[in-house]
């Protein structure tokens, strides 16, 4: 176990006051990048004071590698207009954050008041992309997690807790998962 229920349930609060304060008077849509940030999602919002909207879209990355190509196939797309409104992605972690980084730029393509990101956890090479996350929860090691929303094969995102996976159990190098994220 990396992170606790209660430490997920402590930091969650503490982002959800942040986030009531600075969008105070304004009306928020959050928008979850399913299936990882289901768990976030539920927790944050209820966390949260400020009467809130929710979508969510799903995405998957192109590409044969063992990396995040950066480009995004839109597997299910909001069902809501967000032009003129305030968004805030919700994702589970950030790893390379090519990712992340097209999505904002298709978000921000459709004109709205202002996209910003909330992110449970973030890796190290997080740091080197364009991508700027307003709300982090925990900074990790670059190391392959589990649980609360994250997978390995689609296993493991009903753990209450983060965990992180011994790598003979996901076949060794360290970095298979990649093939296999989202
Ligand atoms: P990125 O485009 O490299 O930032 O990929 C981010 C996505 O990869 C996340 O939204 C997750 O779905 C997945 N991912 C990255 N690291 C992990 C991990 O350690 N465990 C489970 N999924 C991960
Ligand atoms: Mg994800």
């Amino acid at each position: 176990m990396l992170i606790s229920p209660e430490q997920l349930r402590v930091r969650i609060g503490e982002l959800a006051a942040q986030i009531d304060t600075d969008y105070a008077g304004r009306e928020l849509l959050l928008v979850g990048v399913l299936k990882g940030a289901i768990m976030v999602m539920a927790d944050l919002a209820r966390a949260m004071h400020l009467p809130v909207k929710m979508d969510w879209m799903a995405v998957s990355s192109y590409g044969s590698g063992t990396k995040s190509s950066g480009v995004v196939r839109i597997l299910k797309d909001l069902d809501t207009d967000i032009t003129g409104r305030h968004v805030l992605v919700v994702e589970d972690i950030i790893d390379s954050g090519l990712t992340l980084s097209w999505l904002i730029g298709n978000l921000r393509s459709r004109g709205p008041a202002s996209v910003d990101v909330c992110a449970m956890l973030r890796k190290p090479a997080a740091a080197q992309t364009d991508v700027t996350v307003t709300y982090t929860g925990f900074d990790i090691a670059d190391e392959f997690v589990i649980g609360y929303g994250l997978d390995y094969a689609e296993s493991f995102r009903n753990l209450p807790f983060i965990g992180t996976l011994a790598p003979h159990v996901y076949g060794g190098t360290g970095n298979t998962f990649r093939d296999q994220k989202r």
